[in-house]
C-alpha cells in the first residue's frame, strides 16, 4: 500500500500530438545499425581538446522517404560521440541555434559546478558557452543531454542526446574489444505521427512510453557482427521506459562496466536491466554462434511492438586477440560515512500535481543538504509511490549499500550514478563527494518526473 500516494486523478494526457493520427508500428530489422559520427576536435594538444557543437533543428532518416524533424547536437539524432581521455581536459563550445534556451549536462561526469549544466544555468537562444570537462574520473560510458528546467521530457525526446566516452590508459592496457568491436548503443522509444514526426504524449505518472524501439536512431536495426568478442555500451536514453534485455534464447553476456566504469570482476548476465539514464557495458562472445545465425536482442517484458530491440547477423571472423580479464578493477578504500540522510519519494495530487522529494518540489533557492568535500554519506531513498524512480545524483558517484535491507548483486556492486527505487522499496546508497564543491542537483531521471519537480539540490562544502 502507498499511504502517501492515494489518488484517483486520471492520468494527465495533453499535447496536440495525442490527437494527430499515428502511424502503425514498424517491422523490425529493416534498417542497418548506424553508429553516430565521432566528434572531431577543432584543436588538440596533449592536455586539452576543444570541440565545437551547434544545437540546432535538423532531420533524421528514420522512416523511408519521410524525414523526421529533430532537435540535435550538430542537428543530428543521436548527437556525435565525444571520445575523451582521462586526465586530458575537454572543452566543448556549445552554440545554441535551437531558437530556445537550453542547458547541456554531462551525465555521469565529475564536473565543476560552472560546467555541470545545472537546470537554471542556461545557454540562451542565439548564444554560446564553453563547457569544461577535466576528465579526472576513470574510464566510463557517459552521455550528454539537455537539462532545461521542466522541459527535459521534450528536449531529450526531440533528440538532444549523445555519447561521451572517457577512455582510460588503465583500461586500454586490458585486452578488451576495441575499435570497431567497441560499439555504443543508444536505446530509446518513440512514436510517430503519420507525417513522420515524433509523436509525444504527456504522461505525468508513467512518463512517456513509445510504441517503437530505436537503437542509434534506427528502428530495431540489424548489425553484421563477426564471430568474435564485442563490447556493447548500452545506454537507456529513453524518457521513462525500463528495459530488461535478453540476447537470443537467454544467452550469457559478460557485464564488465556500469555507470561509473569497470566492475571489479566481470558478471555473467542473461537478463540486462536498463533503467532510464543507466549504462551497462557487456562483452558478447559471438563465437558461440555459427556464421549465418541471426541473434535477436529483445525486451521480453515490453508490449508487443517494443520487444524487438535489434538483431545481430553473425558472419565469419578473423583471429581474436581480445579477452576479458578475471580482474577488471579495484574499488578504492573510502573515507568513513560522515552523515546519513533520508529522501522520501512521493506524489502530491492536491493543487498542482507534482512529484516530490521529502514532501517538497524543486526550488532553485533551496539547498536540501550540505555534504562535506572528501566524505561519504549514506542516502536512503524510500519510494512511497506506485511508480519506480531512477534516482540520479550529479557530481557524486555512489555505491549501492542495500536494497530492502539486502546487499546488491555483483553487477550493482560498483560505481553508479543512477539507481532504480521500486515502488514500496527502500534503497541505501553511499555517495563519495571526492572532487568539487558547489551546488548540484539530484533528481529522478524519468524525464516527466524530474520535470515535474522531483528534484533537490545539494551544496558540497569545504
Ligand atoms: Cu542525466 Cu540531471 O541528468
Ligand atoms: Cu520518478
Amino acid at each position: 500500500s502507498f499511504p502517501a500516494d492515494k489518488r484517483s486523478r486520471p492520468t494527465a494526457r495533453t499535447s496536440a500530438g495525442a490527437r494527430a493520427k499515428a502511424s502503425a508500428p514498424f517491422d523490425p530489422f529493416q534498417a542497418e545499425l548506424t553508429t553516430m559520427p565521432v566528434a572531431q576536435p577543432v584543436k588538440a594538444t596533449k592536455t586539452l581538446e576543444q570541440y565545437q557543437i551547434t544545437m540546432r533543428p535538423g532531420t533524421a532518416d528514420i522512416l523511408a522517404g519521410q524525414p523526421t524533424p529533430i532537435l540535435g547536437y550538430d542537428g543530428r539524432f543521436p548527437g556525435p560521440t565525444i571520445h575523451a581521455t582521462r586526465g586530458r581536459e575537454v572543452q566543448v563550445t556549445q552554440s545554441n541555434q535551437a531558437g530556445r534556451n537550453l542547458v547541456v549536462h554531462l551525465h555521469g561526469g565529475v564536473t565543476e559546478h560552472a560546467s555541470d549544466g545545472h537546470p537554471m544555468d542556461i545557454v540562451g537562444a542565439g548564444t554560446q558557452r564553453v563547457y569544461r570537462y577535466a576528465n579526472v574520473q576513470r574510464g566510463a560510458t557517459l552521455w550528454y543531454h539537455d537539462h532545461s528546467h521542466g522541459e527535459v521530457a521534450q528536449t531529450l525526446y526531440a533528440g538532444l542526446a549523445g555519447f561521451y566516452i572517457v577512455n582510460d590508459p588503465y583500461e586500454d592496457a586490458l585486452e578488451l574489444p576495441r575499435g570497431e568491436y567497441d560499439v555504443p548503443l543508444m536505446i530509446q522509444d518513440r512514436s510517430f505521427n503519420a507525417d513522420g514526426s515524433f509523436r509525444y504524449q504527456l504522461d505525468l505518472d508513467m512518463g512517456f512510453h513509445g510504441d517503437t524501439i530505436l537503437v542509434n536512431g534506427a528502428i530495431a536495426p540489424r548489425m553484421k557482427v563477426e564471430r568474435r568478442l564485442y563490447r556493447l555500451r548500452l545506454l537507456n536514453a529513453s524518457n521513462a521506459r525500463v528495459y530488461g534485455l535478453v540476447l537470443g534464447d537467454r544467452r550469457e553476456t559478460l557485464q564488465i562496466a556500469a555507470d561509473g566504469g569497470l566492475l571489479p570482476r566481470p558478471v555473467k548476465r542473461t537478463l540486462i536491466p536498463l533503467n532510464p539514464a543507466e549504462r551497462i557495458d557487456v562483452v558478447v562472445d559471438f563465437r558461440q554462434f555459427g556464421a549465418g545465425t541471426e541473434v535477436i536482442l529483445h525486451n521480453p517484458s515490453g508490449e508487443a511492438t517494443t520487444q524487438a530491440v535489434m538483431r545481430f547477423d553473425v558472419v565469419k571472423g578473423g583471429a581474436e586477440e581480445a579477452q576479458v580479464p578475471k580482474l577488471l578493477s579495484e574499488l578504492e578504500t573510502l573515507p568513513p560515512v560522515n552523515a546519513a540522510r533520508k529522501f522520501v519519494l512521493s506524489f502530491q495530487s492536491a493543487g498542482t500535481a507534482m512529484w516530490q522529494i521529502n514532501g517538497q518540489g524543486y526550488d532553485m533557492n533551496r539547498i536540501d543538504c550540505r555534504p562535506r568535500l572528501g566524505t561519504t554519506e549514506l542516502w536512503t531513498f524510500v519510494n512511497n509511490s506506485p511508480h519506480p524512480h531512477p534516482m540520479h545524483l550529479h557530481l557524486a558517484h555512489f555505491l549501492i549499500r542495500s536494497v530492502d535491507g539486502r546487499p546488491p548483486g555483483p553487477a550493482d556492486a560498483s560505481w553508479k550514478d543512477v539507481v532504480a527505487v521500486q515502488p514500496g522499496s527502500t534503497v541505501v546508497v553511499r555517495p563519495y563527494f571526492d572532487y568539487y564543491t558547489g551546488v548540484f542537483p539530484f533528481h529522478c531521471h524519468t524525464a516527466e518526473h524530474g520535470d515535474n519537480n522531483m528534484m533537490g539540490q545539494m551544496e558540497v562544502e569545504e
